[in-house]
């Protein structure tokens, strides 16, 4: 049985279409990420799960209760539920207080409300910090005390709304360790949204990725990161090389897909004649300066077209007859003396092709 359902939801302002045909269900214990770009709709759907607005259309079951409308059923629905929002704002009053508030708007027994509260504080690293102005705390910790105080009524659905936007590593790992815990150890839902993929693929159990309104894909967090099934998709999930092309022959399942300016071999269900894309993973490419006998069916000869350095990773375009990105190690594209126009050899195996239907 559902915790939460969700069918058919969508959401306007005036003339505005900002979610269409929203369809979810998230199970007891279940860890559900929302990725999408920012503008697509994450942070309106948190709030039509956190049942403060209405939908335009659809419906909502908390509990398999339809609590789409009722204010009586909306109100039971959120007594067990807390939000953490995307910019969380704390009170002007010490970080105890902070935590110990809501149980006291909620009428909780005073003696069992310390207990709570330390605990909760506890969870959160922040036990230390019990007497100090919340106002004066750093976004790490103003973080933490948030998510305490979401903590604190024991929920059965926590919704964590970007969790870790602008903080720095560290206080990401703090707060990533809380989540892993609380979901360890109670049986609390949580739906969470992110612009971090590999924070949703290392936290959720189901995946889905809303694009412009609409719930492009969703699934296993692998799924989504290996098989994307659409072209927005595998650019959301950092899949730069997407080459649309036809399925020319056919040899059981190793197919030859002709591409503008080239033919690459992959493994694919699909038949000959077909328009599809084939999806390539930057790291699943080898740059090296000779030919190599490696095992790999796809080795083309190129040049190098540009060169974007990122950190410690150096982002290549190569023209093999049609562009590729490849992406090194800063040290590597030293070693070997990358320059825009060296002569290159790239290799990628049948198996590291992803192959799609290319739609439009
Ligand atoms: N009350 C409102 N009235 C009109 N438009 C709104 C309202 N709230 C949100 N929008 C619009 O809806 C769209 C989606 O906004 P939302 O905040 O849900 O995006 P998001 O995916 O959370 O983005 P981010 O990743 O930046 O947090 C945006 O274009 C926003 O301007
Ligand atoms: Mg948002």
């Amino acid at each position: 049985m559902a915790l939460l359902r969700i069918e058919n939801l969508g959401q306007a302002y005036k003339d505005a279409v900002i979610l269409t045909d929203i369809n979810l269900s998230l199970e007891r214990g279940e860890v559900f990420a929302l990725i999408g770009p920012t503008g697509s709709g994450k942070t309106t759907l948190m709030k039509l799960i956190d049942l403060l607005t209405k939908p335009s259309l659809g419906s909502i079951y908390f509990d398999e209760v339809d609590v789409t409308e009722a204010e009586s059923d909306r109100l039971a629905a959120r007594r067990r539920m807390s939000l953490v929002q995307q910019k969380p704002i704390v009170f002007n009053m010490n970080v105890y207080d902070n935590v110990a508030v809501g149980l006291r708007w909620r009428g909780v027994a005073k003696n069992s409300i310390r207990e709570k509260a330390e605990h909760a504080l506890d969870l959160v690293g922040m036990a230390d910090y019990a007497h100090r102005d919340a106002k004066t705390l750093s976004g790490g910790e103003t973080q933490r005390i948030a998510l305490a105080r979401a903590l604190v009524i024991q929920p059965d659905l926590l919704l964590l709304d970007e969790p870790t936007a602008n903080l720095d590593p560290n206080s990401v790992s703090k707060i990533e360790e809380v989540i892993e815990h609380v979901i360890k150890e109670h049986e609390i839902s949580v739906f969470m949204t992110t612009h971090d993929m590999v924070q949703g693929q290392r936290l959720s159990h189901k995946v889905g990725v809303l694009i412009d309104g609409q719930m492009l894909q969703m699934g296993k967090p692998d799924e989504i990161f290996n098989a994307p099934q659409s072209k927005e998709v595998a650019e959301f999930v950092g899949i730069d090389n997407i080459l649309a092309g036809t399925i020319e022959k056919k040899d059981g399942e190793l197919a030859d897909v002709k591409v503008a300016g080239g033919a690459i071999s992959a493994i694919s269900g699909f038949e000959k004649g077909e328009s599809v894309y084939a999806l390539i993973r930057p790291e699943d490419i080898t740059l090296s300066l000779a030919r190599d006998g490696g095992s790999a069916r796809n080795v083309f000869g190129g040049v190098i077209n540009k060169i974007i350095t990122l950190g410690s990773l150096v982002h290549i375009e190569v023209d093999c007859g049609f562009p590729l990105f490849v992406v090194l190690t800063a040290r590597s594209t030293i070693d070997m003396g990358l320059v825009v126009g060296t002569q290159v050899f790239i290799s990628f195996k049948a198996t590291a092709i992803k192959v799609i239907r290319r739609w439009s």
